[in-house]
């Protein structure tokens, strides 16, 4: 367990803009390098445009010229450690991040492979056609 990326990620879970499903998340990816970046999830009115908050800590980090990552926290106020979305699933994907710590507030974690959640993923292999 990382603890570090725990206490991150619990951290940014402070910032959620989560007035709709009052659903506050924090996720924080470690780099190769060792560096961390954070995100939150980011609700809106038209609510399909909320971001989760393990894509906005990706991003953070994608932003800031990161390529290759270690393992992903992503920490919410549930009674089992939350189990991230399949669209964030896919979105570690592609970027190989297949260490998970998924917590709850309490300091309930999980730890699970990327393999484990999304078995055979669709990926760049894929788009090579006949
Ligand atoms: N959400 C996340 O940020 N990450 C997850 O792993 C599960 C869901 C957000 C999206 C939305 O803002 C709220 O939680 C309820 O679905």
């Amino acid at each position: 367990m990382d603890k570090e990326l725990y206490a991150a990620a619990l951290a940014v879970r402070q910032q959620a803009y989560a007035p709709y499903s009052k659903f506050n998340v924090g996720a924080a990816v470690r780099t190769a390098d060792n560096n961390i970046y954070v995100g939150c999830n980011v609700e809106n009115a038209s609510y399909g445009l909320t971001c989760c908050a393990e894509r906005n800590a990706i991003y953070a980090a994608i932003a800031a010229g990161e390529k290759k990552f270690k393992a992903l926290c992503v920490v919410a106020a549930t009674v089992e450690p939350v189990a991230p979305c399949g669209a964030c699933r896919q979105v570690m994907s592609e970027f190989g991040i297949n260490e998970l710590f998924l917590a709850n507030c309490n300091g309930k974690v999980i730890r699970k492979t990327l393999e484990e959640l999304l078995p055979y993923s669709f990926s760049s292999d894929n788009l090579k056609k006949l």
